[in-house]
């Protein structure tokens, strides 16, 4: 059996849903503020906050066990050991606040994983403050509390590991499409027979569209394309809410409320941090066309 094969049965462990609903239901509560929980999903960044701080945060903590795990200290006794976890202990609670942003809004079997992630780095980081603090009191080296909040954060490690590169966590869902969308323009039927403001979806070669006629024809014969798989978790946008923000057409996801302009697909409200591929249309007689519009340097075409 592979360590693995443990934590894919975390992933269908449905004992964790009531603890993980009566979470969800305080993070809900705490983070209201629009503003906030976008600086927390890292959306100003253009990429997922969490992932990075807590790279610097587990970085600084396992360091910490690294030196203690040595049996005589090193240098100038504990002090560099206890610096390190004074600046993990200082980046927990940004970490932690982005990580639960995050956490409330992805998929269930995302949330039993992620609670447990999150439990492993609380042990871990409640073992390793008791270490500092017996450092300052004079009362212990802390030394075997140091290592086995290392085993803690450690466990901790390898759950956001596997959210982030099995489930995909955090992933830009729609990264493949200027990969694989059609260089070249492809028929998206007739435009006689595109509705007006209501989204629908089409294909451009094998990926799926988001095809948008406004009623107010702004832009090329008032049509925008883009990818319909929103880069969040990959939920069909087309079935998303079509909003008009100061004249601007914005599409809501259906799933989690990521909100994208609909005229070049950037991210407005996170969850999502990337922007959905953009698709170039024009018609030609009756017949709307689409390709993709590719990323400099990624493709020859
Ligand atoms: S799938 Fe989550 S916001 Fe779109």
């Amino acid at each position: 059996m592979r360590p693995f094969d443990d934590i894919v049965r975390i992933e269908r462990a449905e004992i964790l849903d009531k603890p993980a609903a009566a979470v969800r239901g305080v993070v809900t509560r705490v983070l209201t503020n629009r503003k906030v929980k976008d600086a927390l999903h890292g959306v100003w960044l253009g990429h997922p906050l969490h992932p990075g701080l807590a790279a610097v945060a587990a970085g600084s903590f396992i360091s910490a066990t690294l030196l203690d795990t040595v049996g005589r200290p090193v240098g100038g006794g504990r002090a560099p050991s206890s610096f390190l976890i004074a600046a993990g202990l200082a980046l927990t609670p940004p970490t932690a606040a982005a990580g639960w942003a995050d956490w409330s809004e992805s998929h269930e079997d995302q949330q039993r994983v992620g609670l447990v992630h999150a439990t492993a780095n609380i042990v871990g980081v409640g073992l390793y403050a008791a270490a500092l603090v017996r450092r300052i009191r004079g009362t212990g080296s802390g030394r075997l509390l140091s290592i086995a909040a290392g085993g803690a954060a450690g466990a901790g490690a390898l759950l956001g590991g596997h959210m982030g590169y099995r489930q995909a966590v955090g992933a830009n869902h729609a990264e493949d499409v200027p990969h694989i969308g059609p260089a070249d323009w492809r028929s998206l039927g007739s435009l006689a027979e595109l509705p007006v403001g209501k989204p629908v979806r089409r294909t451009a070669g094998d990926v799926p569209v988001f095809v948008l006629r406004r009623a107010d024809g702004v832009g090329p014969d008032g049509i925008s394309v883009l990818s319909d798989t929103c880069p969040h978790l990959s939920a069909p946008l087309h079935e998303g809410d079509v909003v008009d923000v100061d004249g601007e057409a914005h599409i809501v996801c259906p799933w989690h409320g990521s909100e994208f302009r609909v005229s070049d697909g950037c991210v407005v409200h996170g969850p999502a941090t990337a922007p959905v591929p953009r698709f170039e249309s024009r018609v030609m007689g009756d017949e709307l066309q689409a390709r993709v519009v590719p990323i400099p340097g990624v493709r020859a075409s």
